[in-house]
């Protein structure tokens, strides 16, 4: 099974990801150990914080990640995570920000602080996320389920996706037990097809958040998802994001652990 990471702060020394080109090699090389073939560097941009001056050191710091990635196999695309605030509209008048290279499509974050338990929340979510869509880009809506409070408001995701979002989920949100909020948020949106695309959301070589695609792919596998429906998560729709196609809706079959016993042994094995 191969897989295409398209969150990442793998691009080093800009944000709070990779801090160092050492360390940028060894994420690079747990990245291959997943079977990752290709991903995209998204660094932080704030809206009213960062600068033409960040984009032009940012790009430039990418393009010697993509050089460092030839020795791994890994293709880069350029990227950023947008933060949406009250500052968006200009950001984005003023193209302060990356694309996915060569495509329309553009990840964005929320303050994840700002929980959905008002109705202020979604004006405004929605008001930014209008913005980046009548610039004429497609918005990536970053770990969607880190915003809200349990339980995940599911119709406001449906909406979101009316819109034109395209969801992504963080693979720490349903590996890490401890924060039951944002688990039981990840499998609600997986069990009702409210997802479109798994990342890693990668800041370090090691620990919290570094690849783990495969763990990630095996975990998920266990629960009894059927592997089609893993397969578009995991690389279908990431590789339609590269290539600026419209990303599959997933369809689940209903989840079903005694699956896992026959179909989903021999995917569990996956090197
Ligand atoms: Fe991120």
């Amino acid at each position: 099974m191969k897989f295409i990471d398209i969150h990442g702060h793998y691009a080093w020394g800009i944000d709070d990801g990779v801090s160092s080109e050492e360390e940028a090699k060894e994420t690079l090389k747990k990245a291959k150990e997943n079977n990752v073939v290709a991903l995209v560097a998204t660094p932080h941009i704030f809206s009213g914080t960062h600068t033409n001056n960040d984009i032009v050191n940012y790009k430039k710091r990418i393009q010697q990640l993509k050089i460092m990635a030839k020795n791994y196999d890994i293709l880069i695309a350029e990227g950023c995570e947008l933060m949406l605030t009250e500052d968006t509209y200009e950001q984005v008048s003023n193209k302060l920000f990356i694309p996915f290279e060569n495509t329309t499509y553009l990840l964005c974050e929320y303050n994840v602080r700002t929980l959905s338990s008002s109705r202020s929340f979604m004006e405004n979510f929605e008001n930014y996320i209008y913005q980046v869509i009548d610039a004429g880009y497609k918005p990536i809506v970053a770990h969607a389920e880190r915003y809200f409070l349990q339980p995940i408001d599911l119709d406001y995701i449906q909406y979101l996706i009316n819109l034109g979002c395209v969801i992504q989920m963080n693979t720490t949100s349903f590996l890490q037990r401890g924060n039951e909020q944002l688990y039981e948020n990840s499998i609600a949106l997986l069990d009702n097809n409210l997802v479109h695309v798994i990342a890693t959301d990668t800041h370090s070589s090691d620990g919290f958040r570094s690849p783990n695609l495969k763990d990630a792919y095996k975990s998920l596998v266990k629960k009894g998802y059927d592997l089609e429906y893993l397969n578009v998560m995991f690389y279908k729709n990431p590789m339609k994001i590269l290539k600026n196609e419209d990303i599959i809706i997933p369809n689940s079959k209903k989840r079903n652990v005694f699956r896992t016993l026959s179909q989903n042994i021999k995917a569990l094995r996956i090197k």
